[in-house]
């Protein structure tokens, strides 16, 4: 470091200094190896700008959560208004705000299953959180302090908190953390593409998954085995839509064991699938529902966990034995959170965001088969509503992975970059994730694509020119 940089950094320099990024390589960053942080200053709609005056489209919408997209008005005068009103007052004994009451009325209202009340949080991590305490809570009230164990399957994602992130089902996410931590066991991911058997049909896939989760229970004793959580659609694990019957055959031995069912809807909820609830779309019936994400569309920290009937009249029932329940956090129901989300709904509803993301979102995969089903870098091209991914393989015929060292998502997602797209690199295997806020439009959704075609082909040529073997014996483009 020079002392012109000691006595007067740039931005670009204290960031380096000063901010512990999540999921970046720590060493490589602080040494600047890694170059310049984006400072992010602006956004409108699908486009975010940066520092250096660089626009660029948000096909990711953040972290799939600017639903609503960016700099809309009403939501940022909400929250000034709700603020000069009254900025923080908590929620704990029985305290409580307009906008947080009119909040829960309305969840209550939308949400799937049978929802009979809302706990707020911060993040969709300690959402989750806050389920497995729920669910240990409700077996022990009803005298089954054995029957704790919580069910998530490998490539599920649920946050990077203790427990949740040993819900999560990533191996990386656990590495050196210790985790998991606690009574947690994974299942095998609803992953057709790389799960199935050669010529084993979806539905056929589906029920062996079904046979493994009971095979499960039954070994770890059902009187043991409190919950299963899932995604309708697996996120962070790849943008992989449950197979055909997938959702029904496990609903049907959660059934059978008494095993609860949270649905994780942080990505999915508020209209991402096509419906305003990936259950909806699947068919699912929770008992729990975990929501953050698109609740705000980001424009303020708010989760929520939306309790069902079953588990609330027997939280309600133990008042007598144990008291006040035990459980909450400064910042539950936070008031800006609370006027930030009913904007948001407002917008979500008044502009009819599902539907957008099921029309535009039809356009947007037929689009995306259109430009990559015959692509002899892609594998797969998945996904439904507004969320999708297209997956690499070095062999298409014989299915065939890449060698990681190679990093072809993280290759592409920068040539995407270059272009002007922001396009996720997932983060286990080669794959391409898409999840644009859902006010994009048909023309934007064809941009996008444009854009990740041309990412894709110059990849495709650096590997030929590398003389990658498969790739050569792979067709033309
Ligand atoms: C399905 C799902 N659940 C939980 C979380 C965790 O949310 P947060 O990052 O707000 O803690 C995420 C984050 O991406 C998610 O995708």
């Amino acid at each position: 470091m020079t002392d012109t940089t000691l006595r007067n950094p740039s931005l670009e320099e204290l960031d380096r200094q000063t901010v512990l990024h999540p999921f970046t390589p720590l060493e490589t960053y602080a040494s600047g190896a890694l170059g310049d942080p984006r400072i992010v200053t602006g956004g409108k709609g699908i486009r975010i700008r940066d520092r250096k005056g660089r626009e660029l489209i948000d096909g990711f919408a953040g972290l799939y959560c600017v639903n609503i997209g960016y700099g809309r008005d009403e939501v940022a005068e909400a929250i000034y208004a709700q603020a000069k009103k009254l900025a923080y007052y908590h929620t704990y004994a029985a305290h409580s705000t307009e906008a947080l009451i009119r909040l829960s009325d309305r969840l209550v209202r939308m949400a799937p299953g049978t929802p009979a009340k809302v706990f707020y949080g911060l993040s969709g991590s300690d959402a989750n959180e806050t389920q497995v305490k729920l669910v240990w809570y409700y077996n022990n009230i009803l005298g089954r302090p054995q029957k704790k164990k919580i069910i998530s399957r490998e490539r599920g994602y649920h946050g990077s908190s203790v427990m949740s992130g040993g819900l999560t089902g990533l191996s990386f996410y656990h590495a050196a953390f210790d985790l998991p931590f606690g009574p947690i066991r994974h299942t095998g991911a609803p992953h057709h593409y790389w799960g199935a058997e050669p010529g084993e049909s979806e539905e056929d896939f589906s029920a062996r998954r079904a046979r493994e989760l009971e095979a499960m229970i039954l070994e770890e004793g059902p009187d043991t085995v409190a919950a299963f959580i899932g995604e309708p659609v697996l996120g962070t694990g790849g943008i992989i839509p449950p197979p055909k019957g997938y959702w029904p055959a496990i609903q049907a031995v959660l059934k059978k064991y008494d095993v609860l069912l949270i649905a994780d809807e942080v990505v999915t909820g508020f209209g991402r699938t096509g419906e305003m609830f990936g259950c909806t779309t699947y068919g699912i019936e929770p008992d729990l529902v975990t929501l953050a994400k698109g609740l705000t569309s980001a424009y303020v920290p708010m989760s929520a966990v939306i309790v069902g009937e079953k588990v609330c009249s027997v939280l309600e029932q133990a008042t007598d034995k144990l008291g006040a329940f035990s459980h909450g956090y400064t910042y539950s129901g936070h008031p800006l959170g609370a006027a930030a989300a009913n904007a948001v709904l407002d917008i979500v509803e008044r502009e009819d965001l599902p539907g957008n993301a099921a029309r535009t979102g039809a356009h947007f995969q037929q689009c995306l088969r259109e430009t990559f089903a015959d692509h002899p870098l892609v594998g797969e091209v998945r996904g439904v509503g507004l969320m999708a991914a297209l997956e690499f393989v070095a062999d298409r015929g014989k299915k065939q992975r890449f060698d990681p060292a190679l990093k072809i998502g993280a290759r592409v997602s920068a040539a995407a970059l270059e272009q002007g797209l922001i396009a996720r690199a997932m983060p286990h295997g080669d794959i391409l994730g898409f999840s644009p806020p859902l006010v994009v439009t048909p023309a934007e959704c064809e941009e996008i694509v444009a854009i990740a075609r041309r990412a894709v082909d110059k990849v495709t040529d650096e590997l030929r020119r590398e003389g990658h073997e498969l790739l050569l014996t792979a067709p033309a483009i």
